[in-house]
């Protein structure tokens, strides 16, 4: 008998901030996790905006691959499921799945997901993989932050949930928007322990970003590494 696929969810939400998305599904493909993937109704405009790229749901697997830079057949392990549709595999709880990531999060999102409404297949998984106990992780993109969300964000940290701003750091030598996506990237899939060579850690010495930018040869950090 083949192992369960136990993928990780993967949701877009139409916050500014699809590279951060592309980032992390390319690492989870890289690090041979299986990827879940919903995007909601609201990304595709963000998607078209930011990459040019019309997502359809009918041919997700082509315009997936024209988003991430890469060959339709290394999505061998992506499944797609569309945000309207609630009898998807994801929308319960014994559907085996690792947990969520919801890159990048709106703040309708993070209030729908702390208020449980479950208005589409993206906030009902979100819901379904807290009351699992699994890890959901919510890369928050807006700023400022109304005291409204700043009290959904709390709730959310009090269901267990990780909220996690896209917000990079310039710790880690980079300079460049993709180093800085990657830097975002790295510290979600941290937050849920899947390895990848997204950034340059924190070694304990003050002043190597400087010295020593992450795009330099000897440091940059090769995808999958
Ligand atoms: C181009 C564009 C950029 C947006 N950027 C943000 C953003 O950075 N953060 C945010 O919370 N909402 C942003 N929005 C608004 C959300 O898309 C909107 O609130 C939507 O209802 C969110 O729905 P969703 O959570 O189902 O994706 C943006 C909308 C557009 C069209």
């Amino acid at each position: 008998m083949s192992p369960t696929r136990e993928p990780w969810v993967v949701g877009v939400s139409g916050a500014s901030g699809t590279p951060y998305a592309a980032s992390v599904i390319r690492a989870l493909l890289d690090a041979g996790e299986p990827v879940d993937l919903i995007v909601s109704r609201a990304a595709r405009l963000t998607i078209l905006d930011e990459t040019g790229i019309s997502f359809r749901d009918a041919h997700w697997r082509t315009d997936l691959a024209a988003w991430l830079g890469t060959d339709e057949a290394a999505l061998h392990d992506v499944r797609h499921w569309s945000a309207g549709d609630f009898a998807a595999g994801p929308s319960s709880g014994s559907y085996p799945a690792k947990g969520m990531l919801v890159v990048p999060a709106t703040t309708g999102a993070a209030a729908g997901i702390a208020l449980g409404l479950s208005k589409d297949l993206l906030q009902r998984t979100a819901s379904v993989t807290l009351k699992e106990r699994r890890p959901l992780v919510l890369c928050l993109r807006e700023t400022p932050l109304t005291g409204t969300t700043l009290r959904h964000l709390v709730a959310l940290d009090e269901q267990g949930a990780v909220v996690l701003p896209a917000s990079p750091g310039f710790y880690a030598g980079g300079s460049t928007a993709r180093e800085l996506v990657d830097f975002v990237a790295g510290r979600v899939l941290d937050a849920v322990g899947v390895p990848h060579g997204l950034y340059r850690r924190w070694s304990g010495t003050l002043g190597e970003a400087a010295s020593t930018p992450a795009g330099s040869p000897e440091t940059a950090p090769r995808r999958g590494e």
